[in-house]
């Protein structure tokens, strides 16, 4: 058990050797529901994006490609995932079209003024946040008005098997989908609506700031 800990607790923050590796891995491991997810995101022209939890950078990668126009911001309060995203992303960082900054989700009102986003995206990460509902409230801060949170998780659907991973990983909570559209609605969020793909367990949570 010691050794499995040791790296699956990388999936909550990867740190040195394992770290870099599993922050690699996610970026291939996540990528066929990564790709589901973004294809159901309503990017505008121009969005200003932040990835939080943006591990190895597959996903800034991917929606910068999906849209170019786009800016894209990762967080996350990894060194390793920072470095990781910007070494992947190192044109895009170059260009001025990608920023990786280094953070914790519940400190985002320290980290961008309000309303300093047009889309945020959370693709299997919130399972580690802090007080979830606390950091849903300050993602909803940080999105302008018309803006949009996604939150894309496996085995999400039907959770009876991600239970597993919270005795191998410090600190992981798995929510119920229903648990997850309270918490957004709870938290300001306005218009709240989910994806489920049932065949292969992925779900896709899509919260608005309208107003
Ligand atoms: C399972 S990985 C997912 C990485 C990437 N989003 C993907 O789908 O491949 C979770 C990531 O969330 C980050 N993370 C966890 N808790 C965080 C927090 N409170 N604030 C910022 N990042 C966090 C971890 O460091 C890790 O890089």
């Amino acid at each position: 058990m010691g050794i499995l800990k040791t790296i699956f607790n990388n999936t909550a923050e990867p740190r040195g050797f394992w770290g870099r590796l599993m922050a690699r891995g996610m970026n291939s491991g996540h990528a066929r529901q990564a790709i589901w997810g973004i294809g159901l995101m309503d990017i505008p022209a121009g969005a200003r994006i932040l990835d939080v939890g943006c591990g190895g950078g597959g996903n800034i990668a991917r929606l910068l490609e999906r849209d170019a126009s786009c800016h894209v911001t990762g967080l996350d309060h990894s060194s390793v995932s920072v470095a990781e995203s910007r070494a992947l992303n190192a044109n895009a960082v170059e260009s001025g079209s990608c920023d990786v900054v280094q953070g914790g989700v519940q400190d985002l009102a320290s980290l961008f003024p309000p309303a300093s986003f047009d889309v945020v995206t959370a693709f299997e990460t919130i399972y580690f946040w802090p007080d979830v509902q606390g950091c849903f409230r300050r993602v909803h801060d940080v999105l302008a008005p018309g803006g949009s949170l996604y939150v894309v998780n496996e085995e999400a659907v039907d959770t009876s098997s991600a239970h597993r991973w919270e005795g191998l990983i410090d600190g992981m909570s798995v929510y119920e989908p229903e648990d997850i559209v309270r918490m957004l609605r709870d938290a300001g969020f306005e218009d709240v609506s989910r994806t489920d793909e049932t065949r292969r367990n992925w779900l896709c949570v899509r919260a608005r700031r309208l107003r």
